[in-house]
């Protein structure tokens, strides 16, 4: 499939596509975010701000995915979100763009990226145990996928787990922790 990436900050159209990916796709998967399509297009606003990344990817003029990255650290910064429009999830679309937001901030001299993905739906073994300072690393260890949680998507792209929230979202709902180093790769 063709398809070329935009500074989504430079667009309204796109901005206004982008709320509505963000949305469709996080309600689609029975998650508590972005509820309305008001509080989307805020989430956009904020993820457009004069110093964020706010990547998207498109085919002619259809948004298909976006990706926002943020200061967090000096030198880490985070991602949030990263979401595909459900029409075309699974078809190796994120692993393109995200390695295209990766390749953006290694220009911008960022040398890692850290992402919260969590879970809120029962998606992973993290959420169907007391987790606790004492089990948490062993917990994280042994995770096990039991929903098609994305965790596995970051995986896949290069980030590891490096620590998890318990109930960070509510009683067995934790946040899980994930980075990425981009000191490999990088430009000279
Ligand atoms: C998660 C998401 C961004 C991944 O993008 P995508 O385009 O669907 O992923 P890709 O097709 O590029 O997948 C790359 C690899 O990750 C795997 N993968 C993707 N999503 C996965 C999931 N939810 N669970 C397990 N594996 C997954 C794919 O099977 C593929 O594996 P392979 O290389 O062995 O074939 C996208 O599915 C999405 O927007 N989901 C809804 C929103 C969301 O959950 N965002 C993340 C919140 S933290």
């Amino acid at each position: 499939m063709d398809y070329t990436f935009y500074d989504i900050s430079k667009s309204d159209k796109l901005k206004e596509q982008a709320a509505v990916i963000l949305h469709t796709a996080f309600t689609n998967i029975g998650k508590c975010a972005w509820l309305t399509i008001e509080a989307a297009r805020k989430e956009v606003s904020e993820c457009t701000e004069p110093a964020n990344i706010c990547m998207g990817m498109c085919r002619g003029d259809t948004l298909l995915g976006w990706a926002g990255l943020r200061p967090m650290y000096d030198k880490t910064w985070e991602l949030h979100p990263m979401v595909m429009h459900p029409d075309y999830q699974h078809l190796g679309l994120g692993r393109k763009l995200l390695k295209r937001v990766e390749e953006g901030a290694r220009k911008l001299d960022i040398i890692g990226i850290l992402l919260g993905t969590d879970d809120e739906t029962d998606g992973t073994s993290l959420s169907q145990c007391k987790l606790t300072a004492d089990t948490v690393l062993d917990e994280i260890r042994n995770i096990k996928n039991l929903k098609q949680h994305p965790y596995e998507f970051y995986k896949k792209c290069g980030y590891a787990i490096i620590g998890a929230v318990p109930d960070a979202s509510g009683i067995g709902k934790p946040d899980i922790l994930m980075w990425k180093s981009l000191l490999q790769n990088r430009p000279d």
